[in-house]
This record gives structure tokens, sequence and C-alpha cells, in this order.
């Protein structure tokens, strides 16, 4: 049974610069690189038939390319660190998107994602870290000057059944409109 997650992918380039900021604190789970990426809809374990539906209600999508931007660095779970990450400015065009997977996501049947869409790049999972550790750790390292880079494409992912983590393959992409006129602006951006 695969499972499956809509997302957008990271460039090389920008996932080496985010990649540096690896290391200082005990009990993270550093993602790697080549596994960075925004999920944009959390479809979970399904069988091959709605996998297909899936990949196919996708097709429908037709939205013009953007910009998207790390903001910053941020983590889930208040005083129980259970993840950092990279923010991203949340424009409407990636709300868009991302809202109009969900209403598809719903069409077919699946069930509505109950969490509020907050989009974001996880940098590390954690497990038991200090809360003054990452606040430490976020008060050193978590400005950096903001990061764009162009979008041009979401893709479908898999994971491996049931157990999360990657490494992540791409089963279809899905090309959005136009070309994003916008390089990455990443030089010394950290
Ligand atoms: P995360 O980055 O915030 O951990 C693949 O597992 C992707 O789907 C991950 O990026 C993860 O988001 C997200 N994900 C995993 N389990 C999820 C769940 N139960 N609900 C929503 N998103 C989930």
């Amino acid at each position: 049974m695969p499972r499956l997650f809509t997302a957008i992918e990271v460039p090389k380039e920008i996932g080496m610069m985010l990649s540096g900021l690896r290391g200082g604190i005990h009990g993270a789970r550093w993602i790697t690189p080549e596994n960075y990426h925004l999920t944009l809809r959390f479809i979970g374990d399904i069988d091959e038939r709605t996998a297909n539906e899936v990949a196919g209600v996708l097709d429908f999508v037709e939205r013009p390319s953007f910009s998207l931007t790390l903001t910053g660095l941020d983590q889930f779970g208040g005083k129980k660190p259970r993840a950092l990450f990279a923010s991203v400015q949340p424009s409407p065009v990636l709300i868009e998107l991302q809202a109009e997977q969900e209403r598809m996501m719903q069409r077919i049947g699946l069930p509505p994602e109950g969490r509020r869409f907050t989009p974001h790049v996880t940098l590390a999972r954690l497990r038991d870290a200090s809360v003054i550790e990452v606040a430490d750790y976020l008060a050193t390292r978590g400005g950096f000057r903001p990061v764009t880079f162009p979008v041009s494409r979401f893709v479908l992912y898999s994971s491996r059944a049931s157990q999360g983590g990657g490494p992540y393959i791409v089963e279809a992409d899905y090309p959005l409109r136009g070309r994003a006129r916008l390089e990455s602006r990443y030089a010394n951006a950290i």
C-alpha cells in the first residue's frame, strides 16, 4: 500500500544551504538534504486504485508557477519540541494550490486534513530535545535573510509504506503554468 503525499521540491542549491544548519541540537534527527520538501497534502497509506485516482485527479490542477520564500526557522511542539523547520511565506498562490488539492482529495472520498496548513520545510525531527537548547539554537541560527526560489511544478511523492521518512520517490510530477521568472536568490543568505 503506497504512502503518498504531494509536495514542492526544494532545489539542490537551497537544500545545500539549509543543510548548513544541521547540527547543534541533541536528540535531533536531521533530514538529509535530498529529502527536503514542502508538504502540500499528506494523503497517507492508500490502496493502488485510490492512488491511481489521486494521481489522475491532480492532472487537472491548472495553476501558475510562482516563487516561494523561506523566511526563517521555527519549531513545532512548543515546550515539547518535535520538529525544527524553515518557515515558508504563505503567499496566496501557494495557499490556493494547497486548498485546491484539499478539495480534490475530498472530492474523491479521502477524509479531510484536520490540521491547518502551515507551510514549512522540516529540517529535523526532535525527540526529547531540550526546550532551552532549541530556543538557543533558534536565537543564534534562526534568523536568516529570506531566500526565494522558483516553483514550476509540484510532485506526488511516495515513501516507504507506513513508515514515513525518506527516501521519497517522485511518482508523478505536475507542471505549473508558465515559467517561474525568478531565479534562485540564495547566495550569502545564511
Ligand atoms: P512534516 O514535514 O511536517 O513532518 C511525508 O511524511 C510528509 O508528510 C512529511 O513532510 C510530513 O510532514 C507529512 N506528514 C507525515 N505524517 C502526516 C500526517 N499524519 N498528517 C499530515 N502530514 C503528515
